[in-house]
Formats: C-alpha cells, sequence, structure tokens
C-alpha cells in the first residue's frame, strides 16, 4: 500500500486548506478526499499485524515503540504458545504491544493512560484490525490531538495464537503438555486457583498492567453487538439476569452511551446497546473487565471478597501482586459484531473514520468510537481568541473531554509590561488569582456536553480606558462534578474508585505507579497570552470607523484549524467551521445535557428495546439451561 504519501499529501492540502478555509474550499477539500480515501480496509493477517506495527515504529519513532511482551517478560515459567507448525524458538507467537504518546514531550509520563486488547478469542477478528489500523491513522494525523496528551498502549493480538490459528482459546505447551485456555476466564478475579494466569496472554496482560498506569481500557471481542462494562462476573449477580452495579456506574454509564453514539449505525449494522455486562452479556468467572477495574481495592473495601482473588497456581506472590493503583480502570468490553469473522467487505473504507455520512464499517466505526474515547479522557479547553478595535478583546473557546462543565470563569490579567506571562500550569483558581488574574466574567448557567462544542459565546473583555496594554486570559471549570457523586444503588455502596473519576472529583488526587502518574482532573485551567491589546488607530483602516469582525478572521481562523484536528470527522470540522465562521457575530445555541444523564442515579434501565433484543442472543449463547452462577466456559462463548 502506497497509502502513506498520499495521506501526507492529503493532511498538507487539508491544513492549507483550513487556514484560508473559505465554504467553497471546505467543499472541495471535502470532495478531493473522498476520492483518494475512498479504499477499502483490507483484513490483516498476524504476520501482517506484527510488519505494520515494526513498519510504523521505524517510520515514527518519536511517537511509537513496539515491544514483544514474552522477550520483556523473559520468564522461563511462561507456556509455550507457537505461531508456525515448527516449534523452535524464533516460532514462539510475537505478543507484540505498542505504545503511542510524543515521547519528545517529557510531560507524556503524566499523559492518561490508556490500554487496548485486541482478541482475546483468536477467531474473533474485528478487534486485531482496528487497533491496527487505529495505530496508522494516528501516526499519520498527529494534529488528531491525540499524541499531544494521550498515551496508549495497544496489544493488537492478545492471543496471537488463536487468531493465527482461528481458535478461540489461546494452545499452548507447558511442561510438555498442551493446553488451551480461554484468555478471558484466565485472570484472578471470581475463580479458583486452579484456573488463572494459566495462559501466556493473561500472564502478559498482568506484565503489562504492573508496568504502566492505565486509567481506561477497552477490550474487543465479537459474537453480537454490544458494550458492556463492569460488573461481569458471577459473584456480582442479583438474580438470574439481573446484575448489580458498580461504584463507579455513572462514568461507565456516560462513555458507554458516548461511544454507542459515535459508533453510529447503518441498515446491516446495528446501533451498539450498552449496559452492565452481566445484564447485557452475561457473567463470567475470571474476565479481564472486572480484575482491571476493581482488583486493586475491592478486597479491601471488604475481606469477605477475598475468595474471589485466589492466589493462582505457579503463580509467585511477587508476579500476583498488584498495588493500590494498578486495576481501577474504566474498563470497556465491545462486541463489535454478531458474526465473530464478518469478512473484509464489512470493514469499511478509509474515509469511514471521519465521517459517519459515508456508510459504517465494523472497523471504521471502532476505530471512530474509541478515537474519541481516548480524546474524552483528557479534558481540555480549545480557545480563540479575536482582538478587535475599540479596546476590546474577543475569547471563545470550547471544552473537550469534560461531559459537563460547571463554575467557569474567565479570568484577565492585566499589565502594561511586554514581559507578562502567564505560566502554563495552574492547578486551581487560586494559584490564578495568586498570580495576579482577576474574575472577569463567571458563568453559572452555562453547561455543556462533550465536544459538541461545550462553547462559550464570544466574550468580550472590554476596557474603558484608552491605552495600549497587555493581557492574559485564563479559562476555568470544574469538569464532569456530576460522575463523582456517590451512587446509592452501588454495590459496594461506595465512592467511585476509578482513577477516572477519583481523579475528577479529587483536586489533590495523585495516583503513581513505575514514573507514570496520575493527576488530578477535577479543573480545567487553560491560560493564554500575553495579548497586546491597542488603541483603535492600530485596528482599523485610516479614515473608517468600522468595526467588522467578520473581516478580520485570522484569529478564527486558527480556532477553525484546531477544531478541525481535534474532531475525528471531517463531517464534524465541516459543522464546526460553520459555526463558528458566523461566531463573531452570532451565539452559538447551547447543547443541555439530556435529561436522561441526570438520572444516573438510578439503576441502569438503559433501553429496554435494545435489552430485549440482546435477550434474544443472550439465551441462545447462555446455553439453555445452564444456572447462571455456574456457568461452565460456553464452547461458543462471545
Ligand atoms: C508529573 O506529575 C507529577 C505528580 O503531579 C509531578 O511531580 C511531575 O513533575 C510531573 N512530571 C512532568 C514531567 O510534568
Ligand atoms: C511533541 O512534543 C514536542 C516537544 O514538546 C512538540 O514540539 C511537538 O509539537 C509535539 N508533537 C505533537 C504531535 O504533539
Ligand atoms: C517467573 O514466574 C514464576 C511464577 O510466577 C516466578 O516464581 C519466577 O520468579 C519468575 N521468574 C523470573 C525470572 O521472573
Ligand atoms: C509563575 O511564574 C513566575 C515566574 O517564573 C513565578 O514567579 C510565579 O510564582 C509563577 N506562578 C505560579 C502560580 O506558579
Ligand atoms: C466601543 O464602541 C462602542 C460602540 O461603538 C461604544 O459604545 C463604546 O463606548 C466604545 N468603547 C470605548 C472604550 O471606546
Ligand atoms: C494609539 O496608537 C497610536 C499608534 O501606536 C499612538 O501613537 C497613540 O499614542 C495611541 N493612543 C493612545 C491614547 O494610547
Ligand atoms: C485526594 O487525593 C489525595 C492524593 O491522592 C489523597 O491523599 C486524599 O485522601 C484524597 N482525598 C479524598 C477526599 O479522597
Ligand atoms: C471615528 O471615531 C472618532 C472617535 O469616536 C471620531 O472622532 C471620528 O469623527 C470618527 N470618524 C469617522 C470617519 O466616523
Ligand atoms: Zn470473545
Amino acid at each position: 500500500m502506497n497509502i502513506q504519501a498520499t495521506l501526507s499529501l492529503v493532511l498538507i492540502l487539508y491544513f492549507a486548506n483550513h487556514i484560508i478555509a473559505s465554504d467553497k474550499d471546505v467543499q472541495q477539500y471535502l470532495d478531493e478526499q473522498e476520492k483518494i480515501n475512498n479504499f477499502p480496509i483490507k483484513h490483516l493477517g498476524y504476520q501482517q499485524i506484527v510488519d505494520t506495527f515494526y513498519q510504523l515504529e521505524k517510520e515514527y519513532p518519536h511517537y511509537i515503540k513496539v515491544y514483544d511482551a514474552v522477550q520483556q517478560f523473559n520468564n522461563e515459567t511462561l507456556p509455550k504458545a507457537y505461531c508456525s507448525e515448527n516449534q523452535s524458538p524464533q516460532d514462539l507467537c510475537k505478543f507484540i504491544y505498542a505504545v503511542i504518546t510524543n515521547y519528545s514531550d517529557p510531560k507524556h509520563v503524566n499523559f492518561t493512560q490508556s490500554f487496548f486488547s485486541g482478541n482475546f478469542h483468536g477467531d474473533e477478528v474485528v478487534g486485531p484490525n482496528v487497533l491496527t489500523y487505529m495505530a496508522k491513522y494516528i501516526l499519520e494525523k498527529p494534529d488528531l490531538n491525540i499524541l499531544s496528551k494521550s498515551f496508549i498502549v495497544i496489544l493488537p493480538m492478545s492471543n496471537p495464537q488463536g487468531y493465527s490459528n482461528n481458535n478461540r482459546e489461546e494452545c499452548s505447551l507447558k511442561n510438555g503438555k498442551y493446553n488451551c485456555i480461554d484468555i478471558n476466564r484466565d485472570f484472578p478475579y471470581d475463580t479458583s486457583e486452579r484456573e488463572c494466569f494459566q495462559s501466556v496472554g493473561a500472564r502478559i496482560i498482568n506484565f503489562i498492567w504492573k508496568k504502566y498506569l492505565f486509567t481506561a481500557a477497552i477490550t474487543f471481542h465479537g459474537g453480537m453487538t454490544a458494550i458492556g462494562w463492569p460488573w461481569g462476573s458471577t459473584n456480582h449477580m442479583i438474580s438470574r439476569s439481573k446484575g448489580e452495579i458498580s461504584p463507579d456506574q455513572n462514568a461507565f454509564y456516560t462513555l458507554g452511551k458516548r461511544m454507542s453514539e459515535i459508533g453510529g449505525q447503518y441498515p446491516n449494522i446495528p446501533k451498539y446497546g450498552y449496559d452492565i455486562l452481566n445484564d447485557i452479556v452475561y457473567p463470567v468467572k475470571g474476565s479481564f473487565e472486572d480484575w482491571s477495574y476493581a482488583a486493586s481495592w475491592e478486597r479491601q473495601i471488604d475481606p469477605s471478597f477475598s475468595s474471589f482473588f485466589p492466589k493462582c497456581q505457579g503463580i509467585s506472590e511477587e508476579e500476583l501482586y498488584i498495588s493500590e493503583s494498578t486495576a481501577r480502570s474504566l474498563t470497556y468490553l465491545i462486541e463489535t459484531t454478531d458474526l465473530k469473522s464478518p469478512g473484509e467487505h464489512t470493514y469499511g473504507t478509509w474515509q469511514q473514520i471521519q465521517r459517519n455520512d459515508k456508510g459504517q464499517g465494523h472497523v471504521t466505526r471502532n476505530i471512530r468510537l474509541t478515537l474519541d474515547f481516548i480524546n474524552n479522557l483528557s479534558p481540555s479547553y480549545e480557545v480563540a481568541t479575536h482582538k478587535s478595535a475599540n479596546y476590546t478583546f474577543y475569547v471563545k473557546w470550547a471544552a473537550e473531554g469534560c461531559h459537563q462543565v460547571s463554575n467557569t470563569k474567565l479570568l484577565v490579567r492585566e499589565s502594561d509590561l511586554q514581559s507578562n506571562t502567564a505560566n502554563n500550569t495552574y492547578y486551581s483558581l487560586q494559584q490564578l488569582l495568586d498570580d495576579g488574574f482577576k474574575i472577569y466574567q463567571e458563568y453559572t448557567d452555562y453547561q455543556g456536553k462533550v465536544k459538541d462544542i461545550t462553547s462559550f459565546k464570544s466574550q468580550i473583555i472590554e476596557f474603558d480606558d484608552p491605552r495600549d496594554r497587555v493581557i492574559d486570559i485564563a479559562i476555568f471549570s470544574e469538569c464532569d462534578s456530576f460522575l463523582t457523586e456517590k451512587n446509592s444503588y452501588a454495590k459496594p455502596t461506595i465512592e467511585p474508585q476509578s482513577h477516572f473519576v477519583r481523579s475528577r472529583s479529587n483536586d489533590s488526587y495523585i495516583a503513581e505507579n513505575n514514573g507514570f502518574f496520575i493527576n488530578s482532573n477535577k479543573y480545567i485551567i487553560k491560560s493564554l497570552g500575553p495579548f497586546q491589546v491597542s488603541n483603535y488607530s492600530l485596528y482599523t483602516e485610516p479614515g473608517t470607523n468600522q468595526t467588522d469582525t467578520s473581516q478580520s478572521k485570522n484569529d478564527y481562523d486558527y480556532l477553525i484549524a484546531l477544531f478541525s484536528i481535534i474532531t475525528v470527522g471531517a463531517l464534524i470540522s465541516y459543522c464546526i467551521y460553520k459555526k463558528f465562521d458566523s461566531l463573531g457575530a452570532n451565539n452559538i445555541s447551547f447543547q443541555e445535557l439530556h435529561n436522561e444523564d441526570h438520572q444516573l442515579q438510578q439503576l441502569p434501565k438503559s433501553q429496554q428495546q435494545q435489552q430485549q433484543q440482546n435477550q434474544q442472543k443472550k439465551v441462545y449463547n447462555r446455553d439453555g439451561g445452564v444456572n447462571q452462577y455456574q456457568l461452565s466456559q460456553e464452547e461458543d462463548g462471545l
């Protein structure tokens, strides 16, 4: 594929276009892009995936590092999984994983870390393709804004042996004996000592999880169409078909619903249903989802839970040990497709990643929703400024990654000095005030929705004394405080436990592992400056007094470019372009939160319809009359 060169060119054109964009230019750009990007996504086999990642590492050494986890882990007790007929050392399956971030930025150790698993079940083939193409996409479009704030760990094939042989379980040799193990029943949670960490895949994942510090994760499967989250284990059932909700239900629900929306639908591709795994899929023992979400805290809450965290036969204390911060992830399981191997003609085309009006593909829509998910883990502001005549200064901004902002303040610091520069790193309102900022305007009633442009009207800072000056501006909001409320239906009935919610509720939150940090996200703060605000004559044509903001769009164009790169879809960008194009004159309408978002305190009664639809599949997959509490590993599970 000689796509890369073409894409880079498109990128350049794209940028060139956006900086001087008019409506016509944008339309033309979209048309050209359509011609170039309308090529189908091809299925990648085991070796192609390995090769693609090493190739990407060669091309983008500052943004991706690729490792073979088996080599790195280097433990002689690991079973041996082979990816070819031969069983020599070089035929061992490569458990490659990739870290994608901006290694040139020293702050990358504090970027939000998320983990993505391609497939625990070898015959569920969508996930590995989603993650391989996603890596390529992120690296070829460094302006997506993902590299500047995210730290992504991708394990494209969690079961390379199964993927290369098209079998569900991981089959490997241990002490001369051949064993096949379901990796997603192999984690030390709600299972027995003989049934955990027996697979290479699960031990590798444990190794990776102890090395990094994940805020969130997605694990891809196939066999039905659903997005699920903990609880998904037999110890959290209420009745035969109803499970308990976790202390982080509000956050799980909010992000899960968002993923379903971004995933979209198409005649043959249904919208994703979303709910707790116990309700929407079925409970299993030893799942990665519940382990990665709860293993760091559930046992401490109630020692009677300890039976759910067994020791694992043949595994040392040291290998089993996880810290307070290892396993507090918002982990989602995505059942991508009713067919485990839906055929590459359903994967989609490259352009559908950006545009959801061009049809949907199983691979492309999952790339789109995953990129959006990653972006929303790290709240940030995008700000545009515009100097204008008559001692005024325009500011407009949008929050990204907060599902709701509150308590917003616009602050200004004014001085006569050119050297007046705001620090880049404020963590609280008090710091801004201490540093000389004054609250210019406060907003109590504006709420926004994540990235549907949590936007604020063109705010005008007006000075009434006619003199030149230098100003810094800062914007402050609280982010997602509604997610942090305790859910009285949760089991156990305690405060949210995930890093995601704790970092949004505690302004001094710090979690640490191995040199990586999660810092508080309770507030989003952005400071900008310095800007010189000069008097009238500087900004108007001699002889006229007209203040025509729509003519002097340079700063807005900057915003337009920004928005084009932070949104995943060109279509979305286009709409935003239109919106911001008229910003100078018009107000933006505010997207109020849907009422249902405020009802999160109740038990999840999400989508009766979807549940009914899924119920049928569930019954089928549940193997008839098997008692849920003692589910055996289904041969044809999901
Ligand atoms: C990362 O966060 C920690 C904890 O807040 C802080 O001490 C450290 O300076 C940060 N590192 C970088 C490079 O910003
Ligand atoms: C990566 O970080 C470097 C250093 O901070 C910066 O110059 C560069 O623009 C960043 N690249 C991206 C894609 O964010
Ligand atoms: C390999 O794993 C086993 C089982 O957990 C452990 O006892 C042993 O110390 C490990 N060896 C190395 C070199 O880490
Ligand atoms: C901002 O930077 C200046 C100059 O380095 C320093 O004096 C001041 O204390 C800093 N303020 C904050 C809030 O960090
Ligand atoms: C700026 O212009 C507006 C409208 O022309 C006027 O009402 C206002 O007094 C002016 N402000 C200053 C500081 O001159
Ligand atoms: C306005 O700007 C002009 C040109 O820079 C300067 O000569 C003049 O003194 C300024 N007037 C005031 C009131 O600052
Ligand atoms: C906030 O986080 C800090 C550091 O992680 C912790 O020590 C403190 O107990 C937390 N506060 C609350 C109220 O949870
Ligand atoms: C422009 O505005 C200034 C100050 O308000 C005024 O003195 C002047 O007459 C105006 N000029 C024109 C051409 O309207
Ligand atoms: Zn599966």
